[in-house]
This record gives structure tokens, sequence and C-alpha cells, in this order.
């Protein structure tokens, strides 16, 4: 198939055009490089450097004629949409709606949203599924849920199929320690330098935490399947940040203690969801154990400081 990825530059993009191409397919990557990386593009990649709130799909899709498109182009900073809720809007409603409307009218058979589980559910003190009502806080969340709209609202109007993936917390090698997500990097930076590692909540806040290679295979398996529906991509299991911390120690030696601290505002207590839909759907399960997707990411980030 002829599949455009929208941020493909960046850390989950970049892994999933590797493993669409590794299928065989042919991947065209647009991405502005505002946090996506050129090391990160897939060697047979085509690579367009653009912004999405500015290029001319119009035109690029009438010539391109792309079978999917996968978008995960976007704003992903919470407190930066807190801080700017109108760059978050233009980014991620904006830049979408840009790609939509370009899309329904040149043929393409179907778009893969890239969504989050984290800001739809808030607090969950059992995995949460699909039918429960968002209630995103961000407007971050309130974007991604706009976006979600959007895709419906398209259906309906131009027959543009969709399929939406709720991500909880990805982690894994290529990931950017220096933004707000993505704890995992950050420890992982951390630990390498010997520097001192906060631990918010005091440690107990708890999240679901799914490897990227298990992340780019649903969405492999969304190419074809899940019609018109929304998946949570997850692992349902619920790990605290001080169970993440002390595993992730294992693999350095005379690390300075951590500093406990307390809860940063907005943050949740427990956020985990429900892979059970994935599974029956799109027979889809998390693989990796996150001893191994720890293991793995920690030699990734030791081998970039070499
Ligand atoms: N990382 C997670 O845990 C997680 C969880 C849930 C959902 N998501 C979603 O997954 C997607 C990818 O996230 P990521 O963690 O790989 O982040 P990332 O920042 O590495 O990737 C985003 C990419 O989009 C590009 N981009 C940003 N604005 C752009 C614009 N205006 N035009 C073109 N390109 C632009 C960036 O340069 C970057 O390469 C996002 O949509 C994010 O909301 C991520």
């Amino acid at each position: 198939m002829r599949i455009l990825v929208t941020g493909g530059a960046g850390f989950i993009g970049s892994h999933s055009g590797e493993k669409l191409i590794s299928e065989g397919h042919d991947v065209t990557i647009i991405d502005d490089l505002s946090s996506g990386k050129k090391e990160n593009i897939p060697e047979r990649a085509n690579f367009i450097e653009g912004d999405i709130t500015e290029f001319d799909f119009e035109n690029f899709l009438k010539k391109e004629k792309f079978d999917r498109i996968i978008h995960f182009a976007a704003q992903i900073d919470v407190r930066k949409s807190v801080a700017d809720p109108l760059f978050d809007l233009r980014i991620n409603v904006e830049g979408l709606i840009r790609l939509l409307q370009s899309a329904s009218k040149n043929g393409v058979g179907k778009i893969v949203f890239i969504s989050s589980a984290g800001v739809m559910y808030g607090d969950t003190d059992k995995p949460a599924d699909e039918s429960v009502a968002p209630v995103p806080v961000s407007p971050y969340g309130v974007s991604k849920l706009a976006g979600e709209h959007y895709l419906t609202a398209y259906k309906n109007n131009f027959g543009l199929d969709f399929t939406i993936l709720r991500f909880t917390n990805v982690y894994g090698p290529r990931q950017d320690p220096h933004g707000e997500a993505g704890v995992v990097a950050i420890f992982a930076q951390q630990m390498i330098s010997k520097k001192q590692s906060a631990l918010y909540g005091h440690g107990k806040l708890q999240r679901d935490y799914v490897f990227v290679k298990d992340v780019v295979k649903a969405v492999v398996k969304s190419l074809d399947s899940g019609s018109g529906e929304k998946y949570n991509i997850s692992t349902s299991v619920a790990t605290s940040v001080f169970e993440l911390y002390e595993l992730m120690k294992k693999h350095f030696e005379d690390l300075p203690d951590p500093l406990f601290l307390d809860t940063r505002p907005g943050e949740l207590k427990r956020s985990v969801a429900s892979f059970e839909k994935a599974r029956k759907e799109l027979s889809w399960s998390p693989e990796t154990s996150l001893e191994d997707g720890i293991a793995e990411t920690i030699s990734f980030f030791k081998g970039k400081r070499r």
C-alpha cells in the first residue's frame, strides 16, 4: 500500500514507518521536525519536510494517491496545551481538518488517527474500556477528543473511513527525554548521567506502560481492520513510578537516591486502559514484558551516550 505517515520523524511515527516499510509498504513521511529528528526517519521512506498547518495537501494527495494515512503529527505536551491552547488547537485540530478535507476528496481509503487513552479516561480504578465517557481536562485532551469526533463527521459526510488508536504511556528507544511525556526516557537519561531522579506523587502514581514495538503492530493491524472504531492500545497493567524506577535501577550502579515529591497539579493518580476490544477485534495483544522493554530501551540510551 501507499501510506502517508504524518509525524514520522518522531518517536512512535518513526518506529511505525520502519515497520510498515519492512512489511513491503511504500511509505512517505511528512514532518516539520519540530520535535522529530532527521536521524529517526527510516532509510527507505520518502521524506517531506512540511508543517501540517500550512502544507498543500490538496495538490499533494491528488497527485500521490495514498491508500492510507497514519496521523501521528501533533503537539503532545499537556502543559504547553494549558499555557497556549490556541497553538495546540492549530496543530491538533486545524492540522487534522486540513488533512481530512483533502483526504476525503482524493480517494484515501482510510485514516488511522493516533489518540490518547490517558487524557480520555482520567483517573481509573479499573482498566477503562472504550465505552467509558471521555473526560478530557486539558486542552490537549480536548483537541484529541475533537479529532476523534471530526473523524466521525468526515466518515458520515464523505465516507472517509477511519480507525482510532488510543495509546496509553508508550515507551521505547528514540523517545525524547526532554519533553513532558516519557518518564522512562527521562529516568534512563538521568540514570546514565548519575543524576538524581524526581518521583512525583511520592512514586505512587500508576501508569499503563506499553512498548513501542507492540504499539506499531497495532498500527499495522489497523490498516485493514477496525473500520469506524476506536481501540485502546495498552497493557491493562498498572505500574507505579516507584516500581518502574526500581526496575530501571537494576541496570545501573551507584545511583543517588531518588527525590520523593508531591503530585504536580493535574497529574492523574492511576491511569490504566483495557485492551480487550483490540484483542477481540484486531487480534492485537501486547507481547513485550516491561522488564524486556525496559532493558531494550536502556541499552538504546546507553548506546547513544557512547
Ligand atoms: N508517547 C506517548 O506515550 C503517546 C501516548 C498517547 C498518544 N500519543 C500520540 O502519538 C503521536 C506521536 O507521539 P510521539 O510520542 O511519537 O511524539 P513525537 O513528538 O516524537 O512525535 C510527533 C511528531 O510530529 C511532528 N510534528 C509536530 N507538529 C507538526 C506539524 N505542525 N507539522 C508536521 N509535523 C509535526 C514532530 O516533529 C514529531 O516528529 C502523537 O499524536 C501523540 O499525541 C503518544
